[in-house]
């Protein structure tokens, strides 16, 4: 697959306010939508009386407003009409009635982000007037950390990409791609956090296995290492030869436990990511 980026990394930048006051709406609240909210309104891209919200089951939206002073609309028509940007968080399977629910409020006036995995740019005009932009999040935005993946569609504008570039990178990295890498790139990004914590749970667990290290200890070390590591490699956008070769001496104990991942990784990883991407079925 050729995966070709649009634009590089948009740094992160912490304490953004954005200039322009657009009312942002959010039609689903549930993980990732709460997410959202929360990450836009501690990143300070959105304030709260700015974001209007609209979830199936009432609970959810009502609680999330206890919680940071939100709006929350009477329904989705509602959301479409008070907003200028709609941030479409529902499951991929609810997209088409949700749009179909949303009809004529949805109009070119407004911008459409849809987060649904799997819900092409070309099905998304197909079902709405509005303007549309398909970001994948990461939940690691939640600690404003991770790097979303963004594609826009052939109605946005100017000042659409502006817009949306401005929101992402205050939680995190904006990384512009064709829609068509999405699927790869989306185990790297939005998937990552899981097989990431499934790897780390793996190498304590095989402390444990030798038995002098209880399995607390051993997820804390994994925990703080991993960490530590991740820091390393942020400072002055480090490789991960580099890292690997400030530890390793040669000859030395890690290069051989290094050597160990280099051999059997491979099998491993593309075993990984064709499971993940339905080969194997
Ligand atoms: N989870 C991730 O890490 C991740 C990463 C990237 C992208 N995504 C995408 O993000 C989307 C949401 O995933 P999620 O994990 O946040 O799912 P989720 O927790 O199930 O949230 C979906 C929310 O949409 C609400 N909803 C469904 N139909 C609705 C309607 N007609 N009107 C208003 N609200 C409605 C649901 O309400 P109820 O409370 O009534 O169920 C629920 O709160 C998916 O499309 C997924 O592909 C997820």
């Amino acid at each position: 697959m050729n995966v070709h980026l649009i634009s590089g990394f948009i740094p992160a930048s912490d304490q953004y306010k954005r200039q322009t006051m657009v009312q942002i709406g959010v039609i689903g609240t549930g993980s990732m939508g709460g997410m959202l909210v929360r990450t836009f309104i501690e990143s300070r891209a959105a304030a709260p009386e700015e974001i209007i919200a609209y979830n199936r089951t009432t609970s959810r939206a009502t609680a999330l407003s206890r919680e940071t002073g939100i709006r929350i609309g009477r329904d989705c028509q509602d959301v479409a009409r008070e907003a200028g940007v709609v941030f479409l968080c529902v499951r991929p399977c609810e997209v088409k009635d949700v749009l179909r629910e949303l009809g004529d409020a949805l109009s070119s006036q407004i911008l459409l982000i849809s987060i649904a995995a799997e819900v092409p740019l070309a099905d998304l005009h197909a079902w709405t007037d509005a303007r549309v932009v398909r970001v994948i999040p990461t939940l690691t935005s939640e600690v404003l950390k991770g790097a979303s993946l963004v594609a826009f569609g052939e109605r946005a504008t100017a000042a659409d990409r502006d817009l949306v570039r401005t929101l992402l990178k205050a939680i995190g990295r904006a990384v512009e791609v064709e829609e068509e890498a999405f699927e790869l790139l989306t185990l790297l990004t939005s998937c990552g956090p899981a097989f990431i914590a499934a790897m780390m749970k793996e190498f304590a667990a095989a402390a444990v296995r030798r038995g002098a290290v209880s399995p607390a200890l051993a997820d804390l070390l994994v925990t703080e290492t991993l960490a530590g590591t991740a820091g390393l490699l942020e400072k002055e956008e480090s490789s991960f030869d580099e890292v690997i070769s400030r530890v390793a001496t040669e000859g030395g104990i890690t290069a051989k436990g290094v050597a160990v991942i280099s051999e059997e990784g491979p099998r491993v990883f593309d075993a990984m990511i064709a499971a993940a991407l339905g080969e194997e079925e």
